[in-house]
């Protein structure tokens, strides 16, 4: 080829027309092979020819050869470079990371703390029991008898004849007076179990037993108890009610209700009586102290039993116990502490 009319200007606008064309990897080898190939590039070509150049031509056309050779070269080495390693997606550092989730107590958690913090800085013990409990524990102890409703088909989980999920954590107090002399006060919380489920039921939650066993234990020292609680957990202008009830292991029973933290006179909360029942208490039977054991002439004590779920939902104002259950961190991200 006779170089003297080749054109640097020329040939370096048609190479880069022709890298605009290229739309894959097959597409840029070829166009390298076409340029830079030892045997049959155009850049080994126009070295090749520059030789048999006139002398007077020799200057410039060498100057252009080489400068359109440096080009080409530069061109190929830094898309070799700028192409991603090990993968074809682009890795953009600007963009901004991803953060690690991190959890938090859980509101149930978050509520029980705060209630045994209440009972252990008034000094009681913490203890526990096994959620599959036997007949004695879960019933007999307890004063309920074999005839009694609760522990009919519908609300117990039965395992077999003598075992079943415990339907309520007063057992605890059974367990802890057999391995405990009075006085003292202790505090049981735990899953219990029972054939239920709706908005505000869960065939599984929560409960905190409370006992408390000495000499001269009154309805006094009951009331003040958890009226303290109350106004720990809710507030200082909560109110409590004490409504007689029915318990087969206390006589007298109560059920306790605080003051409607929503609303004055009446919401759909505490479905317009202004109160909401928030544990079920009451002076320990004499037959329970026999079956444990203790003599009823020489003790006498107290003790509550505090749904957990409850408190939890006044508290942090959550309208169904199912959202406590469903790990929706949409949900469980409202209650983050710390
Ligand atoms: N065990 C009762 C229940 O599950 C709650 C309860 C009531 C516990 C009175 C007590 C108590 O310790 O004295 O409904």
């Amino acid at each position: 080829m006779d170089l003297t009319a080749w054109r640097y200007e020329e040939s370096i606008e048609a190479f880069r027309k022709e890298t605009i064309g290229c739309a894959d990897d097959a597409a840029w080898e070829q166009l390298r092979n076409a340029y830079l190939s030892k045997k049959n590039g155009l850049v080994g070509k126009l070295l090749a020819d520059l030789r048999g150049v006139p002398r007077e031509h020799k200057p410039r056309l060498g100057k252009e050869v080489n400068l359109f050779k440096k080009e080409v070269e530069a061109f190929f080495k830094n898309r070799a470079n700028a192409k991603p390693k090990g993968n074809d997606k682009t890795l953009d550092l600007s963009l901004p990371g991803v953060l690690p989730a991190i959890g938090s107590l859980h509101p149930l958690t978050q509520t029980l703390n705060d209630m045994l913090h209440f009972f252990t800085t008034m000094g009681y013990d913490i203890a526990d029991g096994p959620e599959i409990e036997t007949n004695f524990y879960n019933f007999e102890a307890l004063n309920t008898p074999e005839d009694h409703p609760a522990r009919e088909d519908q609300d117990t989980f039965y395992i077999d004849n003598d075992h079943m999920l415990r339907t309520q954590t007063s057992g605890c107090q059974v367990r802890y007076m057999q391995a405990h002399q009075p006085p003292f006060r202790m505090v049981a919380p735990g899953k219990v179990f029972r054939r239920d489920d709706d908005p505000t039921h869960s065939p599984m939650f929560h409960q905190l037993e409370g006992l408390v066993v000495g000499e001269n234990i009154h309805y006094g020292h009951l009331k003040g108890t958890l009226e303290a609680f109350a106004k720990y957990i809710f507030g200082e202008q909560t109110v409590i009610r004490l409504r007689p009830s029915y318990f087969p292991f206390t006589e007298p029973s109560a059920e306790v209700d605080v003051s409607c933290a929503f609303c004055e006179d009446g919401c759909r909360i505490c479905k317009q009586s202004g109160w909401i029942e928030i544990l079920g208490s009451g002076m320990v039977d004499p037959n329970v102290f026999e079956a444990v054991g203790y003599d009823p002439d020489k003790v006498t004590g107290f003790a509550f039993g505090i749904g957990i779920e409850r408190v939890a939902m006044l508290r942090m104002n959550i309208p169904d116990i199912r959202y406590l259950y469903t790990n929706d961190r949409r949900f469980l991200d409202r209650f983050k502490v710390g």
